[in-house]
């Protein structure tokens, strides 16, 4: 019935559709759009309006249309809720009155409320749309379901779309759903594999809003664009760094129950701000409407980012967000929630065009101004002695600005000291006329600046992709795993970290200002300061390093982040006296994963280490080859020395591999390495060795009863571990003894236990061989955290 008036209705209509790629490729027919929570606030908001504007579109491409909005509700309760919603869709400026409301008025009677609630309902709504079909003589096109109900729900109502409204073959069937998509990687893992079960991975729609903004879909082309002048600049070499911001006013009043279990991390960093982050730095696909080739490219970027751990993120929580979860989740007075409304986070990509630019993702609930945009900051190799207004003096940047903020138009920017960019897009225009208005400090007639000629909404804009099956505008899961894979390590890690206080607005004035040093970020006006005149006393911010007595040896003990930048420093001073000294420092570095905090210390803060003069060796190695992932070696190289500038000729590798063979006797390593420290090592003493200690008491590779004493005079020695792989070759203590200065670097709970009764223990090196490392004239200092001595 519906459908004849419909029928009748699109002969009137005359204006054409909005042709798009992969219109051709989908033939014509029936399509049923199915909204399950099709009276909820989304819906009510951006969907419906999303495919009025599908169906206006539409009506005159031979495609013809049903629409059904679903929910738990019964019918005769939703049915007017939802033609209230209905009736306020609107048209485009470009529509006349008199068509609109005749578009309005057919919308209307394609569409009907359906309970969806039992496997029933939806079997019923499956006999409904057939029936229809063989009515009205139809062929069928697909059927389209928009799952906007909360995540819990999709496997269950995958299921039954699965089991009872597939359409028949020849006609699609995509369904839509909309993020949260798990929680960490394993729930998103879980919940992928549940959809699986249900529904291929071509009918998944998962939607990201962001990818429908105007200037977010346009990153790609523009790159494509302005390829040629984009290339030779688009690195590390001349960028100085890439900004992705989204900055909100309001609070999550109304929100809590969900918000306080995601936090601001999970909702817009981990999938608006990564997947704006994709597009500005991912290899250009050779056509960016071939989705596998888009997505591809995302997920190689995403596998080279560096982890992001702790010392890559601030939070921060609004003042009155800890009152709003009291009363929203009915907490008492005393409950504190971890949750960040705040964050700045420092990615950067592991690859030679990228390495070491850094990329801040910044989000936040009440501050100062709403706002979103994707800023790329190139280095200014121009210095201007005296007329500092120059263009060439001011700062290069592209400003992807996805609306909002002080220019209140999506818009690309482009400082003209750069270049004038080609424009995106035929039904894109350059903004000519310039309004006295400030983008990051800078007037905009500054900038090129092009902006849509029509302001779109995301969503009509994404469902008009799902309509023609365009999915490089979508979440893999392949892409949502990769994703969550960089952000849940960061997650866990902040477990227990407490947000910043921010009072929220103007209020927060410099309080969420943020410094970066390296690969680190940190609040710019927090900064620890260690120093050795604070030792034994209290810095700054009530981190306290301590001094004592360990096993009668000097101790210094700290917070195991505070305890490794002392550790670094006194490495560096101790490189420093020796190079002053005799020009040359050499050190002895342990393996293992304690020195790795150590490592990186050394290689991303201690940027006037004096490399040059300084010779690694090594305490021990593993009998494996140095490709391997147990190799101390390789762990060395690649936490330390491949960042630093050492020379090659001063690195000492223990030579395990000789003859193609791994650690035998008669190949004589040991000896060699005993050879070469003897020619290198003025008297065999090492200026500084750095040892660990094992659960067992081990050091170096010397194992409790591997009979120290039946290695002689030997400097070097193979070795046997208890555990794999058990062969080794180590220093003795007749080296380890000979130096100037040995540290010995303990760190972790599960290294109390050990701490406590290396306390109690007399010297007995069979037994503990750590109790060997007794210094002839050389110094020995226990460095260990506040974890291992206090449990
Ligand atoms: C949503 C988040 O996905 O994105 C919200 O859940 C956030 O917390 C919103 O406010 C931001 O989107 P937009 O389009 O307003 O920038």
């Amino acid at each position: 019935m519906f459908l004849t008036v419909f029928f009748l209705l699109v002969a009137l209509c005359t204006q054409g559709g909005n042709g798009k790629e992969g219109e051709e490729a989908q033939r014509p027919g029936h399509v049923s759009v199915v909204i399950v929570g099709g009276t909820g606030d989304l819906a009510k908001k951006y969907l419906w309006q999303g495919f009025f504007q599908l169906y206006i579109n539409q009506v005159s491409s031979g495609n013809t249309f049903s629409f059904y909005g679903g929910g738990q509700s019964p019918t005769e309760k939703a049915t007017p809720v939802l033609f209230e919603i209905l009736k306020t869709v609107s048209c485009s400026k470009d529509v006349s009155q008199e068509r609109c409301a005749l578009l309005k008025d057919q919308f209307l009677r394609l569409a009907q409320y359906r309970q969806l609630k039992s496997l029933e309902d939806y079997q019923d709504l499956a006999k409904h749309i057939e029936q229809q079909l063989q009515e009205e003589g139809m062929t069928e096109a697909g059927r389209l379901f928009y799952l906007s109900v909360p995540a819990f729900a999709y496997a269950d109502i995958a299921e039954k779309i699965n089991s009872s409204c597939r359409p028949k073959s020849g006609a699609w069937l995509r369904v839509v759903l909309e993020k949260p998509f798990g929680h960490d990687y394993r729930s998103a893992q879980v919940l992928a594999s549940q959809l699986r079960s249900s529904l291929t991975e071509e009918e998944m729609y998962r939607i990201d809003h962001y990818l429908g903004k105007q200037v977010v879909s346009k990153i790609l082309p523009f790159r494509i664009e302005n390829k040629k002048l984009l290339d030779p600049i688009w690195n590390k070499h001349h960028i100085e760094r890439v900004e992705i911001v989204l900055k909100e006013t309001l609070d999550v009043k109304g929100r809590i129950a969900f918000y306080d279990q995601y936090g601001v991390i999970r909702d817009v960093l981990q999938n608006h701000l990564t997947e704006v982050m994709t597009l500005l730095t991912m290899r250009l696909p050779k056509n960016v409407s071939r989705s596998e080739e888009v997505l591809g490219n995302k997920l190689q970027i995403l596998s080279s980012m560096l982890p992001l751990g702790k010392n890559q993120a601030v939070i921060g929580q609004y003042q009155t967000y800890k009152a709003e979860v009291q009363q929203e989740l009915n907490k008492t007075k005393d409950h504190v929630s971890h949750t960040p409304t705040f964050a700045a986070v420092l990615a950067q990509i592991d690859d030679a065009q990228y390495e070491g630019m850094p990329i801040l993702l910044i989000s936040g609930k009440m501050l100062d101004e709403r706002v979103g945009y994707a800023r790329i900051l190139f280095k200014n190799d121009i210095f201007c002695i005296q007329n500092h207004n120059n263009v060439h003096c001011k700062p290069k940047q592209i400003v992807f600005y996805f609306g909002h903020g002080s220019l209140q138009y999506p818009a690309i920017l482009v400082s003209k000291n750069l270049f004038k960019p080609a424009l995106v897009d035929s039904e894109w225009k350059e903004v000519t006329e310039h309004k006295d208005v400030n983008v990051f400090g800078l007037p905009i007639s500054d900038f090129y600046i092009q902006t849509p000629m029509e302001q779109k909404e995301a969503y009509a804009e994404l469902i008009s992709h799902i309509f023609f099956g365009q999915k490089n505008s979508f979440i893999s899961t392949e892409n949502l795993l990769a994703s969550w894979d960089l952000w849940t390590p960061l997650l866990s890690s902040l477990g227990s970290t407490f947000p910043r206080i921010y009072p929220g607005g103007a209020d927060n004035a410099d309080m969420l200002d943020i410094h970066l040093k390296g690969k680190d970020i940190s609040y710019n006006n927090e900064v620890v300061i260690i120093s050795t005149d604070q030792l034994g006393g209290t810095s700054t911010n009530g981190f306290q390093v301590m001094q004592g007595k360990f096993r009668s040896s000097e101790m210094v003990s700290a917070w195991a982040e505070q305890l490794v930048d002392k550790l670094a420093a006194d490495i560096q001073e101790a490189a420093e006296a020796a190079i002053y000294e005799g020009g040359v420092f050499h050190l002895a570095l342990s393996g293992g994963s304690t020195p790795l905090a150590l490592f990186h210390r050394l290689a991303d803060h201690h940027f006037t280490f004096p490399w040059r003069n300084t010779h690694v060796w090594m305490v021990d190695e593993r009998c494996v080859l140095p490709t391997e992932l147990e190799s101390n070696f390789r762990s060395l190289h690649d936490h330390l020395l491949q960042h630093v500038r050492i020379p090659y000729y001063n690195i000492h590798p223990m030579p395990v591999h000789l003859n193609q063979r791994l650690c035998v006797e008669e190949d004589g390593g040991a000896l060699m390495y005993e050879k070469q420290l003897i020619k290198l090592v003025n008297s065999s003493s090492f200026h500084f060795v750095l040892l660990g200690v094992g659960y067992d008491g081990h050091t170096a590779s010397l194992f409790p009863g591997g009979k120290v004493d039946e290695l002689g005079d030997s400097l070097v020695a193979l070795t046997e571990s208890p555990s794999k792989p058990h062969q080794r070759m180590s220093l003795t203590f007749n080296v380890i003894n000979r130096a100037r200065k040995v540290a010995l670097l303990v760190m972790g709970k599960g290294k109390h236990e050990l701490i406590t009764q290396l306390s109690r223990v007399k010297d007995n090196p069979d037994k503990w061989p750590v109790t060997g490392v007794k210094p002839t004239n050389g110094n020995l200092v226990w460095y260990i955290d506040y974890d291992a001595l206090l449990g």
